[in-house]
C-alpha cells in the first residue's frame, strides 16, 4: 500500500516497549531522506548498533548528519535523546530564577520525585519535539518514543507534571521555612515520615517543593502546544505494535485514547511478523539435520498462522489502514538495510 507523506511534517512513533519503535523511525528517516526531503529523526535510547548506523559514537544529547558514502543524496539528521539528562533542561528553561534552576538541580531528590511519576521520559521527548518544530529546516521530523502500554502516558505527560505540582499533598509538604506549623495528625505522620526517611529527606523535599512551586504554568503551556500539534493534520501518529494477544488489548486502548484526544491514527504497524518459512526447501542437508529443520519450520508456521490470526483481529479492531513488516534476518546495523525497511513502510 501506498503511504503518502507528502503533505506531512511529523510523523510520531508509538507503541509499547520493545516493538521496534526506533528501529523503524531511523528506517523512514532513512527513506524519507534519501527522497529530497531535508528530514530528522528524533531518537530516543537506540540500541547500540543502530546509534552507530547513524553515526553516533557514544551516547550524547547531540544533533548529527548522518552520512552514508553509498547515499551522497542522503538527506538526513538524527538527534538522540538521552532522556535521563535532557529533563535537566527542562528544570533550566522554566525556572524563574538562575537561583531556583541551581537549588533544584543541586537536589538529587528532584529527580527521584519527578521520574516516580512517570512521564519525565516522554515528556523529555516532546519538549525536543516543540524545540525543533518551531524551526523551518526540516520538511520531514520523525519522532521516536520511549516505550508506552498508554497513549496518555506520552499525551499527558506535561499535564500529569502539571497537576502534580498542582496537588494538595505538595500543599501540605508546602511551607515556607521548613515543615513546621503543622496540626497534630500531621505532626504525627510527619514524625512516622522522619523516622523512616531522616529529616534531611524531609528538608530536602520541602526545598525541592517551594522551588518547582510557579513551574506548573510553564508545564501546561506545553501540553497545549503537544496536543494541538498532534491534531494538526500536518502531523502524523503511527501506533507500531506486534500481532500477539499480548499486544492486542494495549493497541486497541492506546487507539482509543488517540480517539477520545481527537487525534488521527495514521497507520498501525505490525512489526517482525514471522516469514512464510513452509515454503523454503533446503537442498543437500543431511537427513538428522533435515529433521530438525522440518521441526523448526513448524514451529514457525504455527507462530506464523497464529499472527495471522492476531493481524486479523487488529485489523478489524482498528479500522486505519495497515502495514505488515515482517521479521528481517538481517541486523539494522546499516544505512542500507534502514534504507530497505523504510521503503517497505511507505511504498
Ligand atoms: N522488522 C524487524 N525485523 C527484525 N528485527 C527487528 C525488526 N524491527 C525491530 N527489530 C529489532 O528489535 C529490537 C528492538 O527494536 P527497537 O529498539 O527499535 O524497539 P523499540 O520499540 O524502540 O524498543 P523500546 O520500547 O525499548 O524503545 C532491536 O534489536 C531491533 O533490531
Ligand atoms: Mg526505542
Amino acid at each position: 500500500m501506498n503511504w503518502d507523506l507528502a503533505d506531512k511534517k511529523i510523523i510520531l512513533i508509538g507503541g509499547p516497549g520493545g516493538v521496534g519503535k526506533t528501529t523503524l523511525a531511523a528506517a523512514l528517516g532513512v527513506s524519507l531522506g534519501l527522497r529530497g526531503y531535508r528530514t530528522l529523526v528524533l531518537t530516543v535510547d537506540p540500541a547500540r548498533r543502530l546509534a552507530q548506523a547513524l553515526g553516533f559514537k557514544d551516547f550524547e544529547n547531540s544533533v548529527k548528519k548522518v552520512t552514508a558514502p553509498e547515499y551522497p543524496e542522503l538527506q538526513l539528521t538524527a538527534s538522540m535523546l538521552d532522556s535521563e539528562h535532557y529533563f535537566d533542561k527542562v528544570i533550566e528553561r522554566f525556572a524563574r530564577s538562575p537561583e531556583q534552576k541551581k537549588k533544584i538541580l543541586e537536589n538529587r531528590l528532584y529527580r527521584t520525585m519527578v521520574e516516580s511519576l512517570g512521564g519525565s521520559h516522554e515528556y523529555a521527548a516532546m519538549e525536543r519535539l516543540l524545540e525543533f518544530v518551531s524551526s523551518d529546516e526540516y520538511d520531514k521530523i520523525i519522532v521516536d518514543t520511549p516505550p508506552t502500554q498508554n497513549a496518555l502516558d506520552l499525551l499527558q505527560a506535561p499535564q500529569r507534571l502539571a497537576n502534580f505540582m498542582d496537588t494538595s499533598v505538595l500543599k501540605w509538604f508546602q511551607k515556607k521555612g521548613g515543615l513546621v506549623l503543622f496540626q497534630r495528625g500531621t505532626q504525627m505522620a510527619m514524625k512516622a515520615l522522619q523516622s523512616i526517611l531522616g529529616s534531611e529527606f524531609l528538608d530536602n523535599l520541602a526545598a525541592v517543593l517551594g522551588d518547582l512551586e510557579g513551574m506548573q504554568a510553564g508545564f501546561r503551556s506545553r501540553h497545549l502546544a503537544v496536543m494541538e500539534l498532534f491534531r494538526n493534520p500536518s502531523s502524523a501518529f503511527v501506533l507500531v505494535t506486534q500481532a500477539s494477544e499480548a499486544r492486542f488489548l494495549e493497541s486497541v486502548e492506546f487507539h482509543k485514547t488517540l480517539q477520545n484526544e481527537k487525534i488521527a491514527l495514521e497507520r498501525l504497524v505490525l512489526n517482525r511478523l514471522e516469514p512464510d518459512f513452509q515454503s523454503q526447501s533446503p537442498t543437500g542437508l543431511e537427513k538428522e539435520a533435515l529433521t530438525w529443520f522440518s521441526a523448526l519450520q513448524k514451529h514457525f508456521e504455527e507462530l506464523r498462522l497464529v499472527q495471522q490470526k492476531w493481524a486479523e483481529a487488529f485489523q478489524s479492531a482498528i479500522k486505519v489502514p495497515m502495514i505488515r513488516i515482517e521479521r528481517k534476518a538481517t541486523l539494522m546495523s546499516d544505512i542500507h538495510a534502514l534504507k530497505e525497511l523504510g521503503d517497505e513502510l511507505i511504498n
